[in-house]
């Protein structure tokens, strides 16, 4: 059967179930900054707004929502418990001191996957032709998910994938120890990245789902209506 994302979201918008179980819901979002010198950072092009439609979409129905993010330049949905972070150590912490208390939680951050060895004190002057930066692997906090932090809540992380989405995100699926993955296409400028729309394949243990091409808010409140199912 096809899925028709507007069809849903006209449902959902007529039957804001006033019964449902209010859940504790842990958002990450935006991308983080990872420090060279005073001025000069790593990060991505995340803009927030999955992570940020996905929080909104979780009030709206009626849970309580703490969101994490990097620095974007958006608006903290209205509802909304609110932690900023810039690094991905402090995204880390954060998620780190609050998952144990939450149902349910939803990984859509773009975190840095490597951050400088040794960031330097003051502004790094032009020198040579070339400039190698030393990295370390930053940790990896959805993979710590379950353990060590010890979450035993429903678990969704994202996938941001250029090739080879399904096996990718079951590969995740499977590692991170997650009930759900939604993968996306970041090679794609019209989805994923700084756009108002998504689309994605939804990569449950048992089985996969493509929710077609759609505003983020409706992808949104699709996860939401999922969550702890
Ligand atoms: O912010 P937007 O502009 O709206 O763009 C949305 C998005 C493309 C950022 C979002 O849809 C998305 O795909 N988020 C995940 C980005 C990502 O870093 O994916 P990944 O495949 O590298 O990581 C896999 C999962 O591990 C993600 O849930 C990520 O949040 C998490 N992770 C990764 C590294 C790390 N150190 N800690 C993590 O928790």
């Amino acid at each position: 059967m096809h899925f028709c994302p507007e069809i849903f979201v006209a449902f959902v918008h007529l039957v804001a179930n006033p019964f449902i179980a209010p859940m504790k819901i842990l958002v990450t979002a935006g991308p983080t900054r990872e420090a060279i010198d005073p001025v000069r950072y790593l990060t991505n092009r995340s803009s927030g707004k999955m992570g940020y439609a996905i929080a909104a979409a979780a009030v709206h129905a009626g849970h309580r929502v703490l969101l994490v993010s990097g620095p974007t330049a958006l608006d903290v949905p209205e509802g909304v418990d609110f932690i900023p972070v810039e690094t991905a150590a402090e995204m880390y912490d954060a998620v780190a001191r609050y998952l144990p208390k939450m149902d349910a939680a939803v990984f859509a951050a773009a975190v840095a996957d490597y951050t400088p060895a040794a960031p330097a004190d003051q502004k790094m002057k032009k020198s040579g032709d070339t400039l190698t930066l030393d990295l370390v692997k930053t940790k990896d906090i959805l993979g710590s998910a379950r353990s060590p932090i010890g979450f035993t809540g429903f678990l969704v992380g994202f996938a941001a994938e250029t090739e080879n989405l399904e096996a990718n995100a079951r590969i995740k699926l499977e590692k991170k120890g997650c009930d759900l993955v939604i993968a996306n296409d970041v090679s794609r400028s019209d989805i994923g990245f700084d756009s108002h729309e998504n689309e994605a394949l939804l990569v449950f243990p048992d089985r996969s789902e493509l929710f077609p091409k759609a505003p983020k808010h409706d992808l949104a409140m699709f996860l939401v209506s999922m969550l702890g199912e």
